[in-house]
């Protein structure tokens, strides 16, 4: 895809087991089937439900799988890790990189993130490159200059052409499953020097998220800059996770 047609990804995080994931899938798949087929769809359950997924899932393609991170490595003695050779057996589209709680708790530095964007670009899977700051770096007045770090550090020697293939997502810490969303004004003013951060990203979807809900989805996408969601808590629901949809597309 790549171009700024609205995306929308539920990140499920450590939530749904096998079958949690099959019942998700057949009550999302109806829902899903009435929204316009502009809209991208994907859901990134764990791994140990990929293949639940993509079986209940079948051969349609309205809803797409993503993984929520993938090794930097191909194959080899990584024990614990996931290739992304092995996600694209299950047809995964996208890989969410950098996310906040793998920086944190997984100590991913930006080096490390950099390497996964190449390995799943190398891949043909979409990266999904999470970036954001915390409340005392936008206290500070830096969350521009922290987000633009992260993006030089994590895709500074890649080519226009392999940026023009990323998705970014805005994704402030300090909105991240607190109920305390960014106000829209500040994450497009992110969203605005994320697009002019480097060559290829012009028409790349750029996604907020940050407790979005089924209530505030559509006052970010009026943001001229944000194309879409990378959704935590709402998308645990298949009828909160259309909802949300249907309300950020109706405008
Ligand atoms: P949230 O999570 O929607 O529950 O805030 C978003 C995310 O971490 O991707």
């Amino acid at each position: 895809m790549n171009d700024r047609s609205p995306v929308f990804v539920g990140n499920w995080k450590m939530n749904k087991n096998a079958s949690q994931t099959r019942s998700f899938v057949e009550a999302f798949l109806p829902l899903a089937a009435q929204l316009p087929p502009s809209v991208g769809i994907a859901i990134a359950p764990p791994f140990t439900a990929l293949a639940a997924a993509a079986a209940a899932l079948g051969s349609g393609n309205r809803v797409a799988l993503a993984a929520q991170t993938m090794s930097e490595f191909a194959e080899g003695a990584y024990t614990g890790e996931i290739a992304a050779s092995m996600l694209a057996e299950f047809n995964v589209a996208y890989v969410i990189l950098g996310h906040s709680e793998r920086r944190l708790y997984q100590h991913e530095s930006d080096a490390t993130i950099g390497a996964k964007v190449r390995a799943a670009l190398a891949a043909e899977i979409t990266p999904i490159l999470a970036v954001g700051e915390s409340l005392e770096v936008r206290e500070a007045g830096n969350a521009v200059a922290h987000v633009l770090g992260q993006i030089r550090s994590a895709t500074g020697d890649l080519s226009e052409e392999q940026a023009a293939r990323m998705v970014l997502a805005y994704e402030p810490i300090w909105a991240i499953g607190t109920g305390k969303n960014c106000d829209r004004e500040s994450a497009q003013e992110i969203a605005r020097a994320v697009r002019a951060a480097r060559k290829g990203f012009a028409d790349i979807p750029i996604l907020y998220g940050g407790s979005m809900k089924p209530e505030n989805a559509a006052g970010y996408m009026e943001m001229p800059d944000i194309d879409g969601g990378l959704v935590g808590g709402a998308s645990l629901d298949a009828g909160s996770f259309a909802a949300l949809i249907a309300g950020a597309i109706a405008r």
